[in-house]
């Protein structure tokens, strides 16, 4: 499943570590991950600790739990035996969709060491590693299903790594998500655009909204804020106007697209 990062031969995996033929080497972590990422690839660490930390505190609540439940039922119809999630963070969605397919063999990664290391400790049966979405640690053709959610996408490597008929999955935040919340952090409230992705090696199969309503006290209403974008983006008075809500309901809303490869 692994290839090389520097060579692109593939990896045989040993319990202490992966090696190539042309021997390079890379150590199992002791929660089980391996990291990927070449010194100098790239500065970018991806989220931030206190993001990391306020996501995995808040998903731990199973707030989300409906979006999970909804992104298995799609993946279902593909009857998938490999499954990569792209950019998993703390792992949440692929420990709900591994406890739902457990015949599926599951693969994630983050370019977060932090966020990977606690994914690998909070479940030994999927294989995650430390890697960039844009050099991807796996073999050719080698994977039935991407899911990317709320996660960068690195259309060409995605495509090499699926197989024939292979699909992606991507869910990000629909303009209206949240929407309590920023009216409560801001004083004017801006909606982002939605852009499908623009590809020539996926066409898009089907496109949903999901939305469902959440009744938050605190210490959720501030680990929610604090794991979206606008935890870094807002002033210290909206912060504080977070932190001193005490009960609030918001709008969760997704967008959930569904690509086919080409080809
Ligand atoms: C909003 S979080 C979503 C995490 C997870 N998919 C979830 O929904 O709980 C985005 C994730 O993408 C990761 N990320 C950002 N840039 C990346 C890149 N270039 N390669 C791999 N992962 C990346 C971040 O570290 C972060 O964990």
């Amino acid at each position: 499943m692994y290839r090389c990062p520097i060579c692109n031969q593939p990896l045989t995996e040993k319990e202490k570590s992966a090696q190539c033929i042309q021997g390079h080497s890379f150590d199992r972590a002791k929660s089980g991950y391996f990291n990927f990422l070449i010194k100098n690839q790239t500065a970018f660490r991806g989220d931030h600790p206190t993001q990391i930390d306020a996501r995995r505190r808040f998903l731990a609540q199973d707030h989300y739990l409906p979006l999970a439940q909804r992104i298995h039922q799609i993946i279902s119809s593909a009857l998938p035996s490999v499954l990569i999630d792209a950019g998993c963070g703390e792992g949440y969605y692929t420990h709900q969709l591994k406890k739902r397919k457990p015949a599926c063999e599951m693969y994630g990664f983050d370019i977060s060491k932090d966020a990977i290391d606690k994914a690998a400790k909070s479940d030994r049966n999927i294989h995650y590693c430390v890697s960039s979405v844009n050099r991807l640690p796996y073999q050719n053709q080698c994977a039935d299903i991407i899911t990317s959610l709320f996660a960068p996408v690195d259309t060409d490597e995605f495509a090499r790594v699926l197989k024939k008929d292979g699909r992606l999955l991507v869910v990000s935040a629909h303009p209206d998500h949240l929407i309590e919340l920023k009216q409560i952090a801001y004083e004017q409230v801006t909606k982002h655009q939605h852009k499908s992705l623009d590809s020539d090696v996926f066409s898009l199969m089907n496109m949903e909204e999901f939305s469902f309503q959440l009744t938050l006290t605190q210490p959720d209403i501030t680990h929610l804020f604090m794991m979206t974008p606008y935890g870094f983006r807002t002033s210290v008075e909206g912060k504080q106007r977070i932190e001193s809500k005490e009960n609030l309901t918001v709008t969760a809303k997704f967008i959930l697209e569904t690509y086919q490869k080409y080809l």
